[in-house]
């Protein structure tokens, strides 16, 4: 099935790929609201080129989670569409994609997978960034996401991006580019919760 393959191309990662319950804390009641009403319209909001930005200062309360489920939710709507040339929706670990990158100049076994993996972020209608700026990015990562998001935000091709920092702090770890195409372009919703990382066995 289309959706299978596409599920697969995404790189979800093994962990996100099972459905994982998400129960609100009070404050986040109206948020995740929110998030679930995009979900059920998330093929429109690709479709129209919209992003996503879900940051909180808090760890483990489930941004990384909340963007699979949306990702999830776009490839399951395009399920039975054939997609040439791309995949429909692509999840990407911002630092581990950028290591990986440096490591594949010196490893030809991993350099081919990594190049069409770049493809795919320019190329997919959906991709989810995550922790995009969790460590202090050098020249060359700002001018690597520059790259990516410059093209996609031009192409109105949709972003869902996750972090731990709020817009504030993210205009001290981004460049002034990256920071207005990031927050200025994104729909921004804040998470509050605890740490729920661990509890019941994930
Ligand atoms: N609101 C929640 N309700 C129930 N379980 C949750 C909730 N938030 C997170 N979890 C649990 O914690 C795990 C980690 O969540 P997730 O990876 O989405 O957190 P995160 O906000 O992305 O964290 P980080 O900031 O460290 O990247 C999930 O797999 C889930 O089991
Ligand atoms: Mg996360």
């Amino acid at each position: 099935m289309l959706e299978d393959t596409y599920l697969k191309n995404a790189m979800i990662p093994e962990r996100y790929q099972e459905e994982i319950e998400l129960i609100p804390s009070e404050r986040d009641e109206q948020t995740f609201f929110e998030l679930n009403n995009i979900r059920n319209n998330i093929k429109d909001f690709v479709d129209s080129g919209k992003n996503l930005l879900i940051c909180s200062n808090g760890v483990g309360n489930g941004k990384t989670t909340w963007s699979v489920k949306l990702l999830k939710a776009y490839i399951k709507s395009v399920g039975k569409v054939g997609f040439t040339n791309s995949t429909p929706g692509l999840f990407i670990n911002v630092n581990s994609f950028l290591n990986e990158k440096k490591l594949a100049i010196t490893d030809p076994t991993i350099a081919e997978k990594i190049r069409q993996t770049e493809k795919n972020i320019l190329s997919a209608k959906l991709v989810v960034f995550d922790d995009i700026a969790d460590k202090s990015l050098s020249e060359y990562d700002i001018n690597m996401m520059y790259y990516w998001l410059d093209y996609r935000t031009a192409n109105l091709k949709s972003c869902i991006f996750t972090t731990n920092q709020l817009p504030e702090q993210l205009k001290k770890s981004l460049n002034a580019k990256v920071y207005s195409r990031v927050v200025n372009y994104s729909i921004v919703k804040y998470i509050t919760g605890r740490d729920h990382r661990g509890e019941s066995g994930c």
